[in-house]
């Protein structure tokens, strides 16, 4: 099954949004694009069948679903949320290129490849909107246990003989290279040691799902330990909640005024945004397990400093969404961003809907606040650029297209219908 051209029955299409709703309601949040992607290439080390519940039903899953298809996985959607994927062997170390261009995350099929067949060949991911992404580390943490990697025009080939060993430190913590690392040596290592390893959510997440399928990995800090255990069993495991979805609805109800109450989310995930709208002056309680609201109605918002950096800091991935919110908010705030310096294609887009910026380089250090936002005309550049669009149109006065929404489908799954039920009034436009 080949995944429609990231929505293509909708691209083209713009988003309508009349602004100036404050937010009032329920929502449920799905699984975490980011841990159940990785999951989705991990599965492709165990040779019995792995079931992955609350797997969120997005574009960039589905495209991961047809590589694997492409490598002789068999899988099934077993019930909404709920993914069934068995390989009893890979038919091919080669995923397609035109399918592995489409998203950077395929890059992560390199580790489980390795780990399962001792090679494999991957076409270079591309870079996006925010800035170059290197894979340099991925490829220094390869070499450094043992595994042989050559790079020729736009693909990386690796292979191994001996079982993977060696004690490799990251120059800068990389999720992709963390993962891609842990999954190399899962099965045929004596002992590989990752030192400076992301340990975001959504890499414990990884390491969680590979020890219950039997594997031996342990995390001490931010130093990572695989010892290969040969095979691993099937199972089942739960996708951890989206926290950038959770934090886009957050400040999407912050930006609007109003009172949201979410379901499903991991609040410990999500301390870092928290922290940061308690800070600027909105209320959110835990009101039971798994449970968040948030109020901002009538509440006299202040200004923030905010620095995205790796977890447990602010996340890169709701910088945005936190540009947009700050838009609205009187003073000037200021964002830093130190995991992608160069996440900016998005800002002259929120300034067409009204921001006040302050922006002295291209870096991704400015001054953004003191609102009001007018409702225009905006172009989506990548998936949390979109948030924080549709975040700036609920939040201005008067109606918004914004276009380019099949960026949105890649990572927030149903955003129309839980905006909607949150009291938004939204359309598409051909
Ligand atoms: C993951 O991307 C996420 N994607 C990103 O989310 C997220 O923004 C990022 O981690 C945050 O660290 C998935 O999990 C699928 P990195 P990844 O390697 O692994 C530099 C979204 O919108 N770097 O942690 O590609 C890199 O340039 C996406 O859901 C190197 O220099 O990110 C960046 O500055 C966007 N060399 C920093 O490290 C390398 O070899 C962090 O990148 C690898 C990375």
């Amino acid at each position: 099954m080949t995944p429609p051209l990231s929505g293509t029955t909708r691209s083209g299409h713009a988003l309508l949004i009349q602004g100036g709703i404050p937010l009032a309601g329920e929502v449920e949040v799905s699984g975490a694009k980011n841990a159940a992607l990785p999951l989705l290439a991990a599965s492709l080390l165990a040779r019995d069948p792995v079931t992955l519940h609350r797997v969120p039903r997005i574009v960039d899953v589905e495209v991961l679903l047809a590589i694997l298809e492409h490598l002789g996985t068999r899988w099934s959607w077993t019930g909404p949320s709920s993914l069934t994927l068995h390989t009893p062997e890979l038919v091919s170390v080669f995923p397609p290129p035109a399918l592995v261009l489409r998203m950077r995350a395929s890059f992560e099929l390199l580790g489980p490849i390795l780990g399962r067949e001792g090679e494999a060949e991957l076409t270079f991911p591309g870079g996006c909107r925010l800035g170059p992404r290197p894979i340099d580390q991925h490829i220094r943490a390869m070499r450094a246990i043992g595994v042989h990697v050559t790079e020729i025009e736009g693909s990386v080939t690796a292979a191994y003989r001996q079982p993977l060993a060696g004690r490799v430190r990251f120059q800068i913590r990389t999720v992709g290279g963390t993962r891609n690392a842990i999954m190399a040596a899962t099965l045929n290592a004596t002992e590989v040691v990752l030192e400076n390893a992301s340990t975001e959510p959504e890499v414990l997440a990884l390491v969680d799902f590979l020890n219950q399928l039997g594997a031996r990995i342990f995390v001490t800090g931010d130093t990572i330990t695989v010892c290969g255990v040969g095979a691993l069993s099937g199972g089942e495991y739960n996708v951890i909640p989206d926290r950038m979805e959770a934090g886009t609805y957050l400040l999407a109800a912050a930006a609007t005024r109003g009172r949201v109450t979410l379901h499903g989310v991991e609040p410990t995930h999500l301390a870092p945004v928290v922290d940061q709208l308690w800070r600027a002056g909105a209320s959110v309680k835990l009101v039971a397990p798994g449970t968040l609201e948030m109020d901002a109605r009538s509440r006299a918002l202040s200004p923030l400093f905010v620095t995205a950096e790796p977890y447990p800091g602010f996340p890169t991935d709701l910088h945005p969404q936190m540009a947009a919110f700050l838009a609205t908010v009187p003073g000037e705030s200021r964002i830093v961003d130190r995991v992608f310096p160069q996440r900016t294609a998005y800002l002259p887009e929120l300034a067409r809907l009204g921001a006040r910026l302050t922006w002295e380089s291209d870096l991704a250090d400015f001054r953004i606040g003191g609102g009001p936002l007018s409702g225009g005309e905006a172009h989506v550049t990548d998936l949390r650029a979109g948030g924080a669009l549709v975040i700036a149109a609920l939040a201005a006065t008067g109606t918004s297209a914004i276009a380019g929404i099949e960026h949105l489908e890649r990572g927030y799954q149903d955003l129309e219908r839980k905006l909607a039920t949150l009291g938004a009034t939204l359309s598409l436009k051909a």
